[in-house]
């Protein structure tokens, strides 16, 4: 049919159109690349942002030589440099979140009364409605709720098994005299092994704790969701499900720390049969019923600069949370908080549960992910929510693990492009409190952690390029010393010399 209609031929300079009956055909002039979008590559539609950018903060590329002479003034230690000497910033996802347009005009209604200040009610409701505990103590951050936690749940003397130590939550529950075990799956040790859940608990090695120390030296079960120092790897309902009927059985309390709850129940929802159409905010309130309280650090899911909190179902153990709180945070409405920061909070609960949001958050990490492995960059895998955790054993084979691989790889990426990434291996790891010698985790692995609603695709692609380009190098690479060593949580401030 087509051949018989008229064909007409549209030349201009920069394009070319034969027309045949009412259809246009296009040709590119001959010399012309073609690129593709990042969906074309991958077969499908792109996806976007689901935000526009309201005010813009303008980053600086710094250039080699003072990068150089910046992380020796830091010792070679990312978390010493300051902000102004770093490009794109990758050292943490705490507090490092853009706050939406509605977060920021509810600062504006900020109640700094010292007491009973409305936005703490506003917070209040938001923790009930979506996490489901009814007695909640705000705190200014994070380790605040796990300094009172620690302190009313746990006597000198007793356990704490939990799924992987992570740092503050760890040193707080040996501070208040608990030994923390680690009772999480062997999977979670294995950087390669992509099973679906590697932050499950191992039901067995806990049953086998509580065998041999007594249900009643438990302090309590310490439950992270998607746990950070394992990559952000997700815990399964069915894995919370049953671990409480193991703990009700033998009267021991679950503690969730719930500061990734919302990207734990993005991976729920993701591949867990049975939750593939219920919500984030029906998933991450079932999730939590299986416990009898949380602590929380804000400054991660709930899109929030500072703020943190501690919740309970027990009226007996928020009133010790109550009487604490006012002797190391602040009074029990505010607990180091200006009312407008708990304003805030309440906004980025409620945001952080809309799928879009999360959706669009993992998906840029799986984005850089995906970018890194198809090149063969060691990592963890399955890539987990808020960071890729690169294997810098594997990086770097010819370092052992005192000549701090991690570390090591961290400083060297500074070095190419001013990324700042962090340690989490055997520096992170610290020492065994008995013997003084280095925990050696099995994990030696350094953190690119994504900032929320902060940076683009092109970002990524920039991060993805200098982690190649130092791939690439990895056999210049010597390792370093440790020159100075802080006695807690030395990955903060300890300082290193090239070997
Ligand atoms: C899993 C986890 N728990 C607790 C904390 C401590 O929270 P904050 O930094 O707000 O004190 C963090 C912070 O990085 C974390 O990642």
């Amino acid at each position: 049919m087509e051949s018989r209609l008229p064909r007409q031929n549209v030349q201009s300079p920069h394009c070319s159109v034969e027309m045949t009956g009412n259809h246009f055909h296009t040709t590119q002039p001959r010399e012309r690349r073609v690129t593709h979008t990042m969906g074309q590559q991958l077969g499908r539609r792109s996806w976007a942002e689901p935000w526009k950018i309201k005010v813009v903060e303008p980053l600086y590329r710094i250039g080699a030589a003072d990068r150089k002479r910046a992380l020796e003034t830091a010792g070679y230690n990312t978390f010493l440099l300051r902000s102004d000497e770093v490009y794109i910033d990758l050292l943490t996802d705490s507090g490092t979140s853009a706050m939406s347009d509605r977060q920021w005009a509810g600062m504006m209604l900020g109640d700094e009364a010292y007491a009973g200040s409305r936005n703490f009610y506003r917070l209040e409701d938001a923790v009930r409605t979506y996490y489901g505990y009814p007695h909640l103590v705000p705190t200014h951050q994070g380790r605040g709720a796990e300094h009172l936690l620690s302190k009313t749940a746990i006597k000198p003397g007793q356990v704490v098994p939990g799924n992987m130590y992570f740092t503050t939550t760890r040193a707080h529950q040996e501070l208040a005299g608990a030994e923390f075990v680690d009772v999480i799956v062997d999977e979670a040790h294995d950087p390669d092994d992509r099973t679906p859940f590697k932050g499950n608990v191992d039901l067995i090695k806990l049953e086998r704790l509580v065998h041999d120390v007594g249900a009643d030296r438990i302090a309590y079960l310490s439950l992270a969701a998607t746990v950070n120092m394992a990559g952000g790897q997700p815990v399964s309902m069915a894995n919370v499900r049953e671990l409480r009927a193991l703990c009700s059985r033998h009267g021991i309390r679950i503690f969730l720390d719930a500061t990734r709850a919302v990207e734990n129940a993005f991976f729920i929802q993701e591949r867990e049969p049975g939750y593939e159409t219920r919500s984030l905010r029906d998933i991450l309130f079932e999730f939590c019923s299986y416990t009898d309280g949380a602590w929380m650090s804000a400054k991660k899911d709930s899109l929030v600069n500072i703020g943190g909190w501690v919740a309970v179902r027990d009226e007996e153990l928020f009133e010790e949370l109550r009487s604490l709180v006012v002797l190391y945070e602040g009074l029990h409405t505010y607990g180091g908080l200006a009312g407008r920061d708990m304003e805030a909070m309440a906004i980025g609960i409620e945001e952080s549960v809309q799928d879009d949001h999360i959706r669009s958050r993992i998906g840029q990490v799986r984005y850089l992910g995906d970018l890194l492995s198809g090149w063969g960059i060691p990592m963890v895998n399955p890539v987990g929510g808020h960071a890729i955790f690169l294997n810098a054993r594997c990086f770097y084979p010819h370092l052992a693990q005192d000549q701090f691989p991690a570390q090591t790889l961290a400083a060297e990426l500074y070095l190419d492009s001013g990324i700042r990434s962090m340690e989490r291996g055997i520096v992170s790891a610290g020492r065994d409190p008995d013997t003084g010698d280095h925990h050696r985790p099995a994990l030696e692995l350094t953190r690119l952690t994504i900032p929320r609603r902060v940076y683009t695709q092109a970002h990524m692609d920039v991060v993805a390029e200098s982690v190649k380009a130092v791939y690439d190098a990895r056999a210049n690479s010597r390792g370093l010393v440790m020159v100075h060593e802080p006695r807690l949580l030395r990955f903060f401030q300890a300082r290193f010399a090239p070997r």
